[in-house]
């Protein structure tokens, strides 16, 4: 018998991520998702990628964009995940309430608590079942400053049995 699609989820919940926000802008307008299906690729030339639904707006947004932004989230920015991962939510205005930053040589929102965040170039779009894998050549990278790893407030964002969770208290914050 293949597995289910319940099976599946419950399966792949078992494999715990960081959560990054993922970001572009189509005529002027900021689009923003939450987005775990992130992972780095290669080295030489420096690739990631992100799985993006084909539903989603963002799916939409990113495939008539040349590049994208990816913001890695430590737990400040919680509220932010959830609100980026909220479906219908408004598109204009989305980022009202959200501390961002525009990266350099893009123009896409990178949200400021941010451990990490990367500046892409679509290299390649693959299609996968029902998403999209989006990969992308990194042209510009801002790193947290060492000095405040271990502050409390430099705890990457982790999502594990579809709960969000910080590495201190490995606790669900829900
Ligand atoms: C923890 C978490 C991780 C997610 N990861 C992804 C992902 O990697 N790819 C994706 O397409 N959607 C992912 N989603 C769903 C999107 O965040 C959600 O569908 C969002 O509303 C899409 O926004 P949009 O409709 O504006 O594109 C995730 C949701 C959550 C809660």
């Amino acid at each position: 018998m293949p597995p289910t699609a319940a099976e599946f989820r419950e399966a792949v919940s078992r494999f715990a991520t960081g959560i990054t926000v993922v970001t572009c802008v189509v005529d002027g307008l900021d689009h923003a998702m939450t987005a775990n299906a992130f992972a780095s690729v290669s080295l030489d030339p420096v690739l990631v990628l992100v799985s993006v639904e084909r539903e989603s707006r963002f799916h939409d947004a990113v495939s008539v964009t040349s590049g994208w932004g990816v913001s890695i989230l430590s737990t400040d920015s919680e509220p932010v995940a959830r609100w980026l991962a909220t479906k219908g939510r408004p598109l204009e205005g989305q980022l009202d309430k959200v501390a961002y930053h525009r990266s350099p040589n893009l123009g896409v929102a990178l949200i400021d608590d941010a451990l990490a965040t990367l500046e892409c170039r679509t290299v390649a779009t693959h299609p996968a079942g029902d998403h999209d894998i989006v990969i992308g050549e990194v042209i510009a990278i801002e790193t947290r400053a060492d000095g405040r790893v271990g502050e409390a407030s430099v705890e990457p964002l982790l999502y594990y049995r579809r709960h969000y969770r910080s590495i201190a208290s490995g606790e669900s914050s829900d």
